[in-house]
């Protein structure tokens, strides 16, 4: 028997002793481009100088680039940008600390209370509350939004009142290094549950919410075991790994700002939805058919709420009412704590980018109302936002989301027509059957 136990032991130490990845020493540049001219110069560093990792992309609008450096490309990066002439500050000079200080606290299955909302969790932490939520709520129920690469299910939930509601759907994580999103959609999803400000509980019943925290759950497990700093899914490709989830959709695929060198961690795939995570969500989104309302997709960071389209600049579909909705929901969300977020297109609010899930969705299942928000900060942690910033950031962003349901009705959304039409609609249905079968008598 002790033998057995030794033995089994030895087994799995290998798996056990994962070696995860060390930012020792790393830097964390905020490069502050003051013209356009600097800005191509980025561009061309970005695009053809694959030492250096971009935490944001050198877009026209950008106020500033986060570029995260290994110890040993420092003195490169400083002397390019300064014979360049641009203006710069090291935010981090070890990227290794803030990594430290990011708690990660396990989940005690069967207490829901247990889940915090002022530190992280891993996947497992997040689906065992999933499991729990759905035990304890009669108006939780599981969902499954698609599968992975490596077979693991996108967990989700419903929370609802009673049938014939609009949805509003949140999507978390498909971005794996973006800790902040799951955590802020799970925020959202607790306060729906648990809140008693009367304006919550009025969202709670009035929609039916469908909420998935991690919609890609590969690169989420690997930005905890591995490598923090994990963006795209899992899948291998020729001698690299992973494919960027927000350029694999089939709207304007590879049209701008992604690539096809599988290297990069813009790579778009080989092809529209060539991954099992966006194919999948992709036909469970459709099978919800028109019932979405709304639409919101959390990443990081830059404090942005985006509206589609990618590909241009120009204002299509219902472009001024989404600005409009977005602008004051974003009053809203200054309140609290001053944050002050911009509101644009994807493509006039950093830069031209296609393939994105936003993009898919408005295009393709024509939702009124579709949002993206890139939450706290302004590149002093970027990725690693402290542990006493989610709290913070989750209540603003539940603030503005009110308001976005506010607003959106002010302007003529979100009105649950289904849920007060339906019975009207049934009435004429039957009235007209009664018409019918007295005239064929
Ligand atoms: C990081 O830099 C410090 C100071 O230069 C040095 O003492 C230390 O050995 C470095 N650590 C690693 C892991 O490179
Ligand atoms: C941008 O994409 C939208 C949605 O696919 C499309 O309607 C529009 O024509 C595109 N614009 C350009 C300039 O390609
Ligand atoms: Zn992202």
């Amino acid at each position: 028997m002790r033998f057995l136990f030794n033995l089994s032991f030895l087994l799995l130490a290998p798996v056990v002793l994962i070696e995860k990845f060390r930012f020792d020493n790393y830097t964390l540049f905020k490069v502050l481009p003051e013209n356009e001219r600097q800005i191509e110069i980025l561009q061309n560093l970005q695009d053809n100088d694959l030492r250096f990792d971009f935490w944001s992309s050198p877009g026209i609008k950008a106020e500033f680039v986060n570029i995260m450096s290994k110890p040993e490309n420092k003195i490169d990066l400083d002397n390019f940008l300064k014979s360049n002439g641009i203006n710069y500050e090291i935010v981090m000079s070890n990227i290794q600390e803030a990594i430290d200080k990011e708690t990660v606290s396990p989940y005690t299955r069967g207490r829901t209370p247990s889940m915090q909302f002022d530190t992280y969790y891993n996947l497992e932490g997040i689906n065992a509350w999933i499991n729990d939520l759905v035990r304890t709520y009669s108006e939780v129920t599981k969902l499954v939004g698609g599968v992975s690469y490596e077979g693991r299910e996108i967990e989700g939930f419903r929370i609802s009142h009673g049938s014939g509601r609009k949805i509003i759907f949140l999507e978390g994580g498909l971005h794996a290094r973006e800790w902040i999103s799951p955590a802020t959609v799970c925020f959202i999803a607790n306060e729906l549950l648990t809140s008693t400000n009367p304006e919550t509980r009025a969202a709670a019943r009035d929609f039916d919410w469908y909420i998935f925290p991690v919609t890609n759950p590969d690169g989420y497990v690997w930005s905890h075991t591995n490598f923090r700093m994990w963006r795209k899914n899992r899948r291998p490709i020729g001698n690299f790994f992973g494919v960027d989830l927000n350029r694999n959709w089939n709207s304007n695929w590879l049209v701008s700002g992604a690539s096809t060198n599988p290297a990069t961690d813009t790579y778009a795939g080989p092809g529209p939805f060539s991954e099992p995570e966006s194919r999948s969500l992709s036909t469970y989104l459709r099978s919800l058919g028109d019932r979405i309302d709304m639409y919101l997709s959390f990443h990081s960071f830059g404090e942005l709420l985006l509206i589609p389209f990618g590909n241009s600049t120009a204002p299509y579909a219902n472009y001024h009412d989404a600005i409009n909705i977005g602008r004051r929901a974003m009053g809203a969300l200054s309140v609290r704590f001053g944050t002050l977020y911009r509101t644009g297109n994807i493509a006039e609010a950093i830069y031209l980018a296609t393939g994105g899930s936003i993009d898919w969705v408005k295009e393709d299942l024509n939702v009124p109302l579709v949002y993206c928000y890139e939450s706290r900060d302004r590149g002093q942690y970027g990725f690693l936002l402290p542990p006493e910033q989610i709290l913070p950031n989750s209540q603003e962003t539940m603030d503005s989301v009110l308001e976005l349901i506010h607003q959106g009705r002010r302007f003529g959304y979100l009105n649950n027509s289904g849920r007060i039409l339906s019975p009207l609609l049934w009435v004429m249905i039957v009235a007209l059957a009664k018409l019918l079968w007295v005239y064929k008598f």
